[in-house]
């Protein structure tokens, strides 16, 4: 193997050592290309593709085959990076579902799949694990139950659900996951999970204290503009750069200034 390739081995050295994981979502094949350069070491094909990508108002609608779609296009990049699937709503309603469902996946393209949730889902999470794939566990705020709980709710702000999230955590760890996602959860509840667990955590508007950091690609490139979450900082203003870029082209085409001599054969 490449020695280059992260593995989920590599990052639990990475926590040993004090290093922090970088983490970015991908969709499609040049994106992936282009950050995995850079040597971001997991890239996750999240459900946020509903959002960010397709068009829906949120992860719900998001279908096993649009993941299996995208997965395989960032995996056909053949990135170093560790390369997560996110599985969608209910596709892991049962021990049998997600067993064909991670696999799916895994002939997909991905090396690890993450499932949203703790003691509620652990037997398909022990399941999965048993069965050779590797888990990514998904606690803190979960998009997929926003219609149980009411909406995008910020986690840890009572003593008894940072119990509660501590508690789900060392579950996930006792059934093997290789690393958790805390999802929008109080910065010093996020710590305090991380300091007691041997498995990274990976933190989205968890604070500074998880082993690593996750957003969403489109987020922090600024592509998606409509709506930007508190966690999000934008390194980029591509939407800005592309509606200038589209608004350049129609004003020299209605203009009969491109193509030019150069674009000309
Ligand atoms: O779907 C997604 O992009 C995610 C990340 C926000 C962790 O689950």
């Amino acid at each position: 193997m490449d020695e280059r390739k992260i593995t989920i081995h590599t990052l639990r050295a990475m926590k040993q050592r004090g290093e922090k994981i970088a983490a970015l979502t991908a969709y499609d094949f040049f994106t992936t290309k282009i950050m995995d350069e850079v040597g971001v070491q997991l890239i996750l094909v999240g459900d946020s593709l509903g959002m960010a990508v397709l068009g829906y108002e949120n992860t719900l609608p998001v279908t096993m085959d649009e993941m299996i779609h995208h997965t395989r296009a960032v995996a056909r990049a053949k990135p170093n990076a560790l390369l997560v699937g996110d599985m969608p709503f209910m596709t892991y309603s049962t021990v049998r579902q997600a067993l064909e469902n991670a696999g799916r996946f895994i002939r997909a393209g991905a090396e690890a799949v993450k499932i949203e949730g703790g003691e509620p889902v652990i037997e398909q999470v022990r399941g999965v694990i048993g069965a050779g794939i590797p888990v990514l566990g998904h606690i803190g705020l979960l998009p997929q139950s926003i219609l149980e709980t009411g909406g995008y709710k910020i986690q840890g702000r009572t003593a008894e659900s940072a119990e509660r999230l501590m508690r789900d955590a060392k579950l996930l760890e006792e059934a093997g996951v290789f690393a958790i996602v805390i999802e929008c959860t109080v910065a010093d509840v996020a710590r305090t999970i991380t300091a007691a667990l041997r498995v990274p955590t990976i933190g989205i508007g968890a604070g500074a204290g998880c082993d690593g950091q996750v957003l969403v690609s489109n987020d922090m490139l600024g592509q998606f503009t409509w709506f930007t979450p508190k966690h999000v900082k934008r390194y980029a203003n591509l939407a800005e750069e592309m509606r200038q870029a589209f608004a350049a082209y129609k004003r020299e085409v209605e203009a009969g200034q491109f193509p030019g001599k150069e674009q000309s054969f």
